[in-house]
């Protein structure tokens, strides 16, 4: 009975037969089969959107079904005398979330959300689903985390993993035409990266083993290889904080360049997140409006980027009622978002203290008490969401590193080879992508950002 079968490059499926299940006879149509998103493509024809409902509505001789398919929504009519019985007995019974397909007539609507409505022609129920557990009320955030698995199919959650994608791939692009080369560093390592307070210990066989904290020292030794390069994967921290920040599992960014030096760096960290604020901008336009983000705070973010010293941000927070901060700590959030507020658009703080920072990171010459690396800090209270700094590569300077902090010297032997067989200036950074995802998408809390997060005390589901 088949006559045609044909996949066109939009993935759509035009098909010109339709079992009807209920009458038991093949019914002579032709249709396509397609997804909401694409459905602008067919006004006038019949086609056929698998989805669930999510909602529905009745006036006794109508039914309006509200469809997703994950693609978008759509409304679609089902008036009585327009199909059989038991298509019409058959939507009466459909429940929030029960699968089915939809055939149907597109036809464009002014009113509707989308754009467009479907005059249904009949359905076919797959599953007739259990009463949802998330109803349209407001939830606590413990029971929507439970049901993290079923909460991501909510609009808003959409919206945010759809422009996390978009991040992903505006980052990766830009990466890729700017002669970056993807390189995957090891997930278990035998050493540390960013100091051994919050590594997560495991056993590798008889040895001790970490999940990376960064992918940086491989990223380094990449660098040596393949000139400019980037990771892009997870990365662990068994941070006791349970802030709106902090993640266990989060996934980073991490170019590592080599002949780069600190300020050359800058420009392209600050065009790395122009360039992906502006690609989401110009790209996920629904997605930002069903999150109702204030796009003008995202429409400034453009390079270059205002840039203050270590020395400059305690002045600042010295003035703005912060007057115990001493020189040599580290920031906290609030000092962070603080700092933030004079700024319309990402801030570098640089040159901080040699000994709050990392081991790795080269001191400026002129000042060997703080480094050439720099932070960057999002607007609007979103904190750090690049850490990046040139890296030493004298490697009489690394030994004395290796002692101060007391590193285990077989396990780092390698990284020190990297100063010995041809070092190079070399420069390098690692954004986070969660932080960048909850910043863009304007969110308090970076649970949202990542479809199913590790925080403290979470682990399900
Ligand atoms: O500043 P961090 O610790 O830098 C590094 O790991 C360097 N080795 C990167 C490099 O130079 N290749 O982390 C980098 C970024 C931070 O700016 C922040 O955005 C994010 O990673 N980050 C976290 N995000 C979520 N949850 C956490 N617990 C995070 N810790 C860091
Ligand atoms: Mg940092």
């Amino acid at each position: 009975m088949i006559l045609t079968r044909k996949i066109s490059l939009s993935l759509t499926v035009e098909n010109n037969e339709l079992y009807n299940k209920q009458q038991r006879h093949y019914r002579e149509v032709t249709y396509v089969l397609t997804t909401i998103k694409e459905i602008s493509a067919h006004v006038g024809k019949e086609v056929k959107v698998g989805g669930w409902l999510y909602n529905k509505r009745s006036s006794g001789k109508i039914q309006f079904l509200q469809l997703r398919d994950g693609t978008g929504f759509i409304q679609g009519i089902l008036v009585k005398k327009q199909v059989s019985p038991e298509v019409w007995e058959q939507a009466n019974h459909l429940t929030q979330e029960s699968s089915l397909y939809v055939w149907g007539v597109v036809r464009e609507d002014e009113r509707a959300p989308g754009g467009y409505e479907m005059d249904i022609t009949n359905i076919e129920v797959i599953q007739i689903a259990e009463e949802y557990p998330i109803a349209k009320k407001e939830h606590g955030v413990d029971f929507l985390m439970d049901h993290r698995h079923l909460w991501i199919r909510s609009p808003r959650q959409q919206a945010i993993l759809r422009i996390r994608a978009e991040i992903i791939r505006a980052i990766q692009g830009f990466l890729d035409e700017n002669g970056f080369t993807l390189v995957d560093p090891p997930v278990l390592t035998p050493s540390s990266c960013e100091g051994t307070t919050n590594l997560f210990h495991t056993k590798y066989f008889d040895e001790d083993a970490y999940l990376t904290q960064s992918g940086q020292l491989y990223m380094e030794a990449a660098a040596m290889a393949l000139n400019k390069v980037y990771s892009f994967g997870p990365t662990f921290r068994a941070e006791k904080s349970k802030t709106r920040r902090h993640l266990i599992e989060f996934w980073m960014i991490e170019p590592e360049m080599a002949f780069v030096d600190h300020e050359e760096s800058l420009k392209i960290q600050e065009q790395l997140v122009a360039h992906t604020v502006q690609a989401v901008l110009a790209n996920c336009k629904q997605e930002l409006k069903t999150l109702d983000r204030d796009l003008s705070a995202l429409e400034n973010i453009k390079a270059p980027f205002p840039r203050i010293t270590y020395d400059e941000a305690v002045e600042l927070l010295h003035k703005e009622g912060f007057a115990d901060f001493t020189w040599g700590d580290d920031f906290g959030a609030p000092h962070e978002t603080k700092i933030a507020e004079s700024f319309d658009r990402p801030v570098f703080i640089t040159h901080y203290p040699t000994e709050v920072k990392s081991f790795y990171m080269k001191p400026d010459p002129n000042r060997p008490e703080v480094v050439l690396c720099a932070d960057m800090i999002a607007p609007e209270g979103y904190g750090e969401i690049i850490g990046g700094s040139q890296r030493i590569d004298d490697p009489v300077l690394l030994e004395q590193r290796y002692e101060q902090h007391a590193l285990p010297r077989e396990a780092y032997e390698w990284y020190m080879d990297l100063r010995k067989y041809g070092t190079v200036p070399h420069s390098g950074f690692g954004l986070g992508l969660e932080r960048t995802v909850a910043w863009i998408c304007g969110l308090d809390h970076v649970r949202e950002t990542i479809p199913f997060p590790r925080m403290l005390y979470r682990l399900y589901p």
